[in-house]
């Protein structure tokens, strides 16, 4: 069948070079796509905004099925949107991408079903929630309530900190904000944890650890992401147990009772603090960059679960993974994540000749007269899958050392955590 991928980044790429190899699939679109989906699939310049364009093209070019990487459009209801069509989108509908898309809606079906998460306060105006800050035990974190592109999270040292943070929150700073969040700071080492559902029924998809910070050590502004590895080192069944039956099964049951279902991949972000889960947040896609970190570990048909999920048949699809260890190192525009030159040229990527279980993928990159130019902030993807992290890691170092991008930085402690420095 013909599948469209909606999105342009790092993750998209990974999503298309999997399917590329499924069985079950003819020719990929990828809705914008960058360069490295140019290679491999058919680019098709429509803005992952544009619903009705996209709707005619797919239309047009028979495609069967439409795979969502980004959140901006599952909660903005891609999903309902074809439901007038046959056409099969894997993603979660409007009601579930609230897990995303709206903080206090999460906060309030963690309260119903005592989902561990950290204690919290919504503010409806500013002037309550300045009141509430006097007096506190610091840090305390603050936080926008709708999508923030990874922004809109404060975490805040003192008093006047927390003030700041408010007023920028009210003031506008990340969309017309009706409320803010105002949580307790949870001491422990993150993980992403990720489920894959067809809406009854649900698998495991891996955990991952990613690396928010800009500077080496996790310190500086928080980006994207720097790099991942996969899987996380705080894996383990208990906690998987734990997992499954205090987070997960009850927010599915949760959006039963709305009356709806959960389909797609599930990101749950957690605080782990001595073998114990917190959420932080769900997202209602996968991760980026942990999705480029852990698809290379996958060794079921990407194409067959995703169908299977969008036909309620996921129960009897058993998904396999490759006992290896996957780091991935992004290679950022030098200036990231504040300003940064656009349209910088790239080209040497040409040169890279890549070994078995080593991939690239790209992030913000574009062919332009048959040359390559980076155009975003997170330029590329460089992942290796070998039986060590450090000689996962050494291989995606000497990739990033032939490549010598002038123009570009990246992280070189990706991973630190599990190998040492
Ligand atoms: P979020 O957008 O909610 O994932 O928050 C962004 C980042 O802020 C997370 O990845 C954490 O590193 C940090 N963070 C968010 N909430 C908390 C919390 N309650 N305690 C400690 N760190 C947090
Ligand atoms: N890596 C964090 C995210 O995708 O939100």
């Amino acid at each position: 069948m013909n599948i469209g991928i909606i999105g342009s980044g790092g993750r998209e790429h990974s999503l298309c070079f999997k399917l590329k190899e499924s069985k079950i699939v003819d020719k990929i679109y990828c809705f914008p796509g960058n360069a490295g989906t140019e290679k491999i699939a058919q680019n098709v310049n429509i803005e992952t905004k544009n619903f009705e364009e996209i709707k005619k093209e797919c239309l047009k070019k028979n495609i069967e099925l439409l795979v969502v990487g980004p959140e901006q459009p599952l909660v903005d209801g891609i999903v309902e949107y074809f439901n007038d069509t046959k056409i099969k989108v894997f993603g979660p509908n409007k009601i579930s991408a609230q897990l995303e898309g709206s903080k206090t809606f999460t906060k309030k079906l963690c309260k119903k079903f005592n989902i561990p998460t950290s204690n919290f306060e919504i503010f409806k105006d500013e002037k309550s929630a300045l009141n509430y800050l006097s007096n506190k035990k610091y840090p305390l974190v603050i936080k926008a309530d709708g999508l923030a592109a990874g922004k809109g999270v404060y975490i805040s040292k003192n008093e006047n900190e927390g003030k700041n943070a408010i007023k920028e929150i009210f003031g506008g700073r990340f969309g017309k904000a009706d409320c803010v969040l105002v949580e307790e700071f949870l001491l422990g080492e993150e993980m992403s944890y990720f489920i894959v559902s067809d809406g009854i029924n649900y698998k495991f998809f891996q955990t991952a650890q990613d690396h928010k910070r800009v500077g080496e050590n996790d310190t500086g502004k928080n980006t994207g992401g720097m790099g991942a590895y996969s899987p996380s080192r705080l894996y383990n069944f208990e906690l998987d147990k734990k997992i499954n039956e205090k987070i997960i099964k009850p927010t599915l049951e949760g959006i039963k009772e709305l009356g709806s279902n959960y389909c797609g991949f599930l990101y749950v972000g957690l605080m782990i603090v001595d073998n114990e889960p917190y959420l932080i947040e769900f997202n209602v896609r996968m991760g980026d960059p942990e999705c480029q970190t852990i698809l290379p570990l996958l060794d079921t048909d990407l194409g067959e679960i995703i169908l299977a999920c969008c036909e309620k048949k996921l129960l009897n699809l058993e998904i396999k993974w490759k006992n290896k260890k996957s780091i991935c190192i992004v290679l950022c525009s030098n200036g990231y994540p504040d300003k940064y030159e656009k349209n910088a040229n790239i080209d040497q990527i040409r040169n890279i000749i890549l070994d078995n279980d080593e991939y690239i993928f790209h992030a913000g990159t574009k062919i332009e007269g048959n040359i390559y130019l980076a155009t975003g902030g997170r330029v590329l993807n460089i992942v290796a899958i070998t039986d060590e992290f450090s000689n996962s890691k050494d291989k995606t170092i000497k990739i990033l050392e032939t490549l010598n991008w002038e123009k570009g930085f990246y992280r070189k402690d990706i991973g630190y955590k599990v190998i040492g420095v």
